[in-house]
């Protein structure tokens, strides 16, 4: 009995397998590396002297995934694999398309064909948009996101609703804010390709002198220090989530379609300049940062209301933002001396 865990040597997708191993489930990872890299694979083994399958191919490729589901008896599919570059995906809609949605069709059609019931799927925070109230909750209004990548993600949930209820599946779908972070171990974190356009990379990189500095995208926002507000949750945190909502799904015999859909982050809202003077609290380094106009399509406030994860999932984040961001410099530390 295997978990396949697509996109699992990515940035919440090593975490997750690494929790998952922790919690005894055989898994199988299938991973492109169109953004990560190999040594993240042996690092989870480092981490929990367990070795997960790999399979290092593109999901697009239906018969290559067809091979993996008849080598094993999977369970249950968690889908991290996706790209996730708002900004790229303006430029390349039509490659996130193809790669969000024919990968995920492809798992499905697997899935149909044989009877595998309990599917998580990784969606965001973007399905909100602006929402009018705050903490948001799974009941908030879905607004049609404005980026391509925030497209794939609600269209995805939409795939996935209806093919629960087509076929009697039970999926979970899993709403994250912003994950910040890296395992405590130093061995594993987000691997920012290229220039970051996510903060806390970007700041990350400033501290580390790779980027000179950070540009604060407007501080005109209608905010207490002007700058906008996030719900910034530890990635090893969001992966536990993962575990937890697996095994609701699993211990649940309905016969019924089931779709949970919760909302993972920590309650609490945090400034762009909160989130830069806590990480210069936490690593006591400088982040220099400029204020500069803001940046098309970013909302000014978005923050969760995780009560359901934690009533029906026990599930809550508890990890403060300073140590959070403490993860992220030893990360980046781990990064240098690889760089050596
Ligand atoms: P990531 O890019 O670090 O991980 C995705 C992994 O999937 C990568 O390792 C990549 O190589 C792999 N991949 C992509 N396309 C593939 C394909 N066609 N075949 C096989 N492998 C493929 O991203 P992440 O931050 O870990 O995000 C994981 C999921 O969570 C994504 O679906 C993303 O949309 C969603 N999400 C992320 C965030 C965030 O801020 N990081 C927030 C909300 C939702
Ligand atoms: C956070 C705040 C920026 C970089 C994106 C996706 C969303 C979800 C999470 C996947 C904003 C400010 C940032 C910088 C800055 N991902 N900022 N300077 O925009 O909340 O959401 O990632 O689903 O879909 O849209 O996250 O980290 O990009 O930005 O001032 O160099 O930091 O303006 O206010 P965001 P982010």
């Amino acid at each position: 009995m295997a978990i396949l865990v697509t996109g699992g040597l990515g940035y919440i997708g090593s975490h997750t397998v690494v929790e998952l191993l922790n919690n005894g489930f055989e898994v199988v990872i299938v991973d492109d590396l169109s953004n990560s890299e190999r040594f993240i694979l042996k690092n989870i083994e480092e981490i929990t002297g367990k070795k997960p399958a790999f399979y290092p191919f593109d999901l697009k490729r239906r018969e290559l995934l067809t091979q993996v589901f008849d080598a094993y008896h999977i369970e249950g599919c968690i889908n991290f694999a996706a790209y996730k570059a708002v900004g790229e995906s303006q430029l390349k809609p039509v490659d996130y398309y193809e790669n969000n949605l024919f990968s995920l069709i492809n798992i499905l059609q697997e899935c149909k064909e044989r009877s595998i019931s309990n599917f998580i799927f990784s969606s965001s925070c973007t399905v909100y948009g602006q929402a009018e109230v705050m903490p948001i909750n799974e009941n908030t209004p879905l607004k049609l996101p404005e980026s391509v990548y925030g497209k794939t993600k609600q269209m995805g949930e939409e795939i996935l609703v209806d093919f629960a209820k087509a076929y009697n599946r039970k999926i979970t779908l899993l709403r994250y804010f912003n994950p910040i972070g890296a395992h405590p171990s130093g061995l594993i974190g987000e691997l920012p390709i290229g220039v970051p356009s996510n903060l806390v990379p970007y700041v990350m990189q400033t501290a580390a002198g790779i980027r000179e500095k950070l540009s604060v995208w407007g501080n005109d926002y209608d905010t207490e220090d002007g700058t906008p507000i996030r719900d910034y949750v530890y990635v090893v945190d969001l992966a536990k989530a993962h575990v937890d909502a697996l095994k609701k799904l699993m211990n649940n015999s309905s016969e019924e379609s089931v779709i949970d859909i919760y909302n993972l982050g920590t309650g609490k809202g945090s400034s762009v300049l909160e989130v830069v003077k806590a990480f210069e609290n936490a690593n006591h380094v400088e982040v220099p940062y400029q204020i500069c106009a803001r940046r098309e399509g970013d909302i000014t406030t978005a923050y969760a209301n995780a009560d359901k994860a934690e009533r029906e999932l026990h599930w809550k984040s508890e990890t403060s933002l300073e140590e959070s961001l403490r993860t992220v410099w030893q990360w980046q530390n781990y990064l240098n001396s690889r760089n050596a």
